[in-house]
């Protein structure tokens, strides 16, 4: 009895300096996000720190001074960047080239001899990708603050930003019979940090507006009760693996382990998160989902859906994308309110 006392808590201490030994590992950092106890710490390694540091740096800015005429004085087809001066105008079709562009610069997405032609789909895209980029730095302020989006913050240099997604057809596995629908579980997809969870949350959630939940919201019986299944909790715990993964973080830098749902012990990350969420269902419904129609078919996913706006398009791994380096104040003709054709939209909080 006695020896398997001290066995026991000789293995006790054992573990104890194992675990310690765990924390203390030199190449993780962790920093505590909460109050003692409560669990709320993020784990970082400087290795992989430095390499996203190294991917979120911004190009030099040409900064233009202002000067000249109206460009729609001049020029013949500008429906949307008319009132800027010449000079402003000419910077900031530079800079579309050097952060959308770069290898082919102007005719990506210009017919050479024709600046005014509308013939390639690319232009008519960047037009209304200039009117998205407008209303987040306008009027989503409730997340992206005062550092804004360029172009740049999704496109890296790239015409098609690397993190884009499509609706997932799954592996191929016969439906129906005795198994019937796995509703996308047991598959794991790198969308969902390559758990079993259902592998396509973001459809449900980023494109329609799939209540984000795991707890009804009130006794069974109560007249407006809207009852959370087993298959809408494990949707939801899928969509929370992938914010976590575009972010670089862990569930505790927007909850208190405590309670999830709770709003009052959660930081306010998770504030600016769930206007992100209404912020990304806007920018696929109103932007991205009819612009379908103008992008070549070779565009398009393997189930024939347009290409979409997740959390990773901006964050790319990042809390804030580019860690936060506030880009878009160098370009007023992008946060400019919508002039010309551009309905400004009042986006009510409540969807
Ligand atoms: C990513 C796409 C894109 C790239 C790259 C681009 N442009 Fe443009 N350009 C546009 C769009 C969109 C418009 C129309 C803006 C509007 O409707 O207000 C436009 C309009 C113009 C016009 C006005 C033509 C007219 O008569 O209406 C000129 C001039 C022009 N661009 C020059 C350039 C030059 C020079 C470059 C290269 C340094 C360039 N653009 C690179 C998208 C692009
Ligand atoms: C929130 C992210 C985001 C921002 C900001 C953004 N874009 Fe895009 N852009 C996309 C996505 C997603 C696509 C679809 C990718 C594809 O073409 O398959 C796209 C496609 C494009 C294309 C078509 C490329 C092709 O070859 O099919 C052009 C051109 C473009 N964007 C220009 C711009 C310009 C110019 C700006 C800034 C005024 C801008 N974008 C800002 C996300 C963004
Ligand atoms: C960047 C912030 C953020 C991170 C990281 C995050 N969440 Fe969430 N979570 C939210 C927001 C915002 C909501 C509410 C969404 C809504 O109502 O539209 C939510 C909702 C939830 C809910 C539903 C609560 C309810 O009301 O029923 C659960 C459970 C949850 N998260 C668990 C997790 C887990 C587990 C992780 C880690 C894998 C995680 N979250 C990571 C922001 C975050
Ligand atoms: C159009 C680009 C864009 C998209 C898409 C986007 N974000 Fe953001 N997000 C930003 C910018 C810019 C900031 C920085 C705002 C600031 O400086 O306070 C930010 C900040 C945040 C923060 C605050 C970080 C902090 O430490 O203060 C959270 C949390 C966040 N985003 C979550 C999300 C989630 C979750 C999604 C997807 C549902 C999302 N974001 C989609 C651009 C974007």
């Amino acid at each position: 009895m006695r020896f398997l006392d001290r066995w026991q808590s000789w293995c006790a201490l054992a573990l104890g300096a194992l675990l310690i030994a765990g924390c203390n590992n030199p190449s993780t950092n962790s920093v505590q996000r909460g109050y003692r106890g409560t669990g709320m710490v993020e784990l970082y390694s400087p290795s992989t720190s430095a390499a996203l540091a190294a991917a979120n740096t911004i190009p030099p800015v040409a900064v233009v001074p202002a000067g000249g005429p109206a460009a729609k004085t001049v020029f013949k087809n500008l429906q949307v960047l008319g009132d800027l001066d010449i000079s402003q105008f000419t910077g900031q079709m530079g800079a579309f080239a050097q952060w959308v562009a770069p290898q082919v610069g102007c005719p990506y997405c210009h017919v050479e001899g024709d600046l005014a032609s509308d013939a390639k789909y690319t232009k008519v895209v960047a037009r209304r990708m200039l009117q998205m980029t407008r209303q987040i730095n306008a009027n989503w302020k409730t997340h992206v603050a005062a550092t804004g989006v360029t172009c740049y913050t999704c496109h890296r240099g790239q015409p098609v930003p690397a993190n884009i997604w499509f609706q997932d057809p799954g592996p191929k596995t016969a439906r129906g019979g005795m198994i019937g629908s796995r509703d996308g579980q047991n598959s794991p997809a790198i969308a969902v940090g390559l758990t079993s969870l259902p592998y396509d949350p973001l459809t449900k959630f980023l494109d329609r507006r799939g209540e984000i939940r795991v707890m009804s919201n009130g006794p069974l019986m109560a007249p407006n009760h809207q009852a959370v299944t087993i298959k809408d909790a494990e949707a939801t715990y899928a969509l929370m693996m992938n914010i976590s993964q575009s972010l670089g973080v862990n569930c505790t830098y927007c909850h208190n382990t405590q309670n999830f749902a709770d709003w009052k012990i959660s930081t306010p990350q998770r504030a600016t998160a769930w206007q992100g969420i209404r912020m990304v269902r806007e920018l696929n419904g109103s932007y991205l989902g009819p612009l379908k129609p103008v992008f070549p078919p070779q565009r398009y996913g393997p189930l024939g859906d347009g290409p979409k706006v997740g959390c990773v398009t901006c964050h790319q791994g990042a809390f804030k994308p580019l860690f936060g380096a506030p880009m878009a104040k160098d370009f007023p003709a992008l946060t400019a309110s919508n002039a010309a054709g551009e309905p400004v939209t009042t986006v009510a909080l409540t969807q």
